[in-house]
């Protein structure tokens, strides 16, 4: 069904797309490719929220060459949309640009939406194909598909270990465990983020500023900081210089006098604080979770936390992607990966699946995904 030609424009729409990589969110990352008679003649990708879609980019691309798209192909990575948000649908915008035909990567993930943008399309007597570099597309949008699909975000979790495991010296000094290039390649996860989550524990012993530096980007994340008691320091680096984003404290409870005066200092420094509390008093994470992509509408969260917050989300399974970094180096004595209970039997193993293995420097990224 679809030539070589078509798989060769579809990866560019791809690469498109990956231009929005840490700019689009929460909107998905699309790519937009239009070709007539064999040349590319306009091409796109989603803006920052607010801003035009990949297909309304690339028609714009098309015009402001003076060119037509009558009779065009488009390559577009996912279903073009066929309701207002804030712009117009893309699905008006390309039937009256009236090409012959819209190759798409993949449906829109939303069950309210999938299918629509296309059969309007289709109504309109432009040849509709679906499916093109499916899984390609889907990587993408992992963050997005999950929060239009199960009402979470994706939650991957970022760990930098010693080859013995260890993330911490016995006094709590980690930085740094990997090198530059590794931290670097850390920093182009956290562009791509919603947000970045971390414990307490960290703000107090590495005084983190939990922005993007290493990579160039115009959107920063939001940060996250898990703090049942409100301990974290007033002059704690990532409560200030926030740009664009802002930081949310989450809490386990504002009901006595004492944490509404905290939150109340806080709040005075712009930052959000809610409460969420769990029977152990703790933040609780599922809950936060499904908040987080309800309510703030999140589609991927980076968690860098430490020993403790890293093993309860691993215990209560709201981790969905390891990201782990192994510096080529035995630390002896430390503060290991995950707080999690020694297994009793092998077989009582949740296994997870490496998905990808690069070098950065002298330190290994591994990736993984749940089995
Ligand atoms: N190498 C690395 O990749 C890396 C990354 C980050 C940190 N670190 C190191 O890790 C150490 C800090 O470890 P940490 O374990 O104290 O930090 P953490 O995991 O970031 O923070 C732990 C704190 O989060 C709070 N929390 C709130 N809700 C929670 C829940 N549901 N489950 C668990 N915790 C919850 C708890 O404090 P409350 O009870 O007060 O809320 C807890 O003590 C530092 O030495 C740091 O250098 C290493
Ligand atoms: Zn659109």
């Amino acid at each position: 069904m679809y030539t070589a030609v078509d798989h060769q424009f579809m990866s560019q729409a791809l690469a498109e797309a990956q231009n929005a990589l840490y700019l689009s969110n929460p909107n998905p990352r699309v790519g937009c490719i239009i070709v007539k008679d064999g040349e590319v003649i306009g091409r796109g990708h989603t803006q920052r929220v607010g801003g035009p879609h990949a297909e309304v980019q690339a028609l714009a691309d098309v015009k402001s060459k003076g060119l037509d798209p009558a009779r065009s192909t488009v390559y577009v990575t996912l279903e073009p949309c066929n309701h207002s948000g804030r712009t117009p649908p893309c699905v008006d915008a390309l039937i009256a640009a009236k090409p012959a035909m819209v190759i798409v990567a993949m449906s829109d993930p939303n069950p309210l939406v999938g299918g629509k943008g296309l059969e309007r399309l289709k109504a309109a007597g432009i040849d509709i194909r679906c499916g093109l570099l499916e899984s390609e597309a889907q990587a993408l949008n992992r963050g997005f598909i999950s929060r239009m699909t199960r009402g979470l975000p994706w939650v991957r979790m970022k760990i930098a270990a010693s080859l013995d495991g260890k993330t911490a010296l016995p006094n709590g000094q980690s930085q740094w465990i990997t090198g530059p290039l590794a931290r670097a390649d850390g920093h182009h996860w956290r562009a791509q983020a919603c947000a970045i989550l971390i414990g307490v524990g960290t703000v107090k012993e590495d005084d983190p500023s939990l922005n993007v530096r290493d990579v160039k980007t115009e959107r920063q994340p939001w940060r996250i900081i898990l703090d049942s008691k409100l301990e974290t320091p007033l002059g704690a680096k990532v409560l200030s210089n926030f740009n664009a984003s802002g930081v949310i404290l989450v809490c386990a409870s504002l009901d006595s006098r004492e944490s509404q005066d905290k939150a109340k200092a806080f709040k005075a420094l712009g930052v959000e604080v809610i409460a969420m509390a769990n029977a152990n008093g703790k933040v609780d994470l599922p809950k936060l979770f499904t908040y987080l992509a309800k309510e703030r509408h999140m589609n991927e969260i980076h968690v860098e936390a430490g020993f403790k917050l890293n093993g309860s989300l691993l215990r209560e399974d709201c981790v969905d992607e390891l990201l782990l970094y192994y510096a080529p180096f035995f630390m002896g004595e430390g503060i290991g990966m995950v707080n999690i209970s020694p297994l009793t039997a092998l077989d009582e193993r949740q296994d997870w699946q490496i998905i990808d293995q690069s070098l950065f420097g002298p330190d290994l990224r591994l990736r993984l995904s749940k089995k």
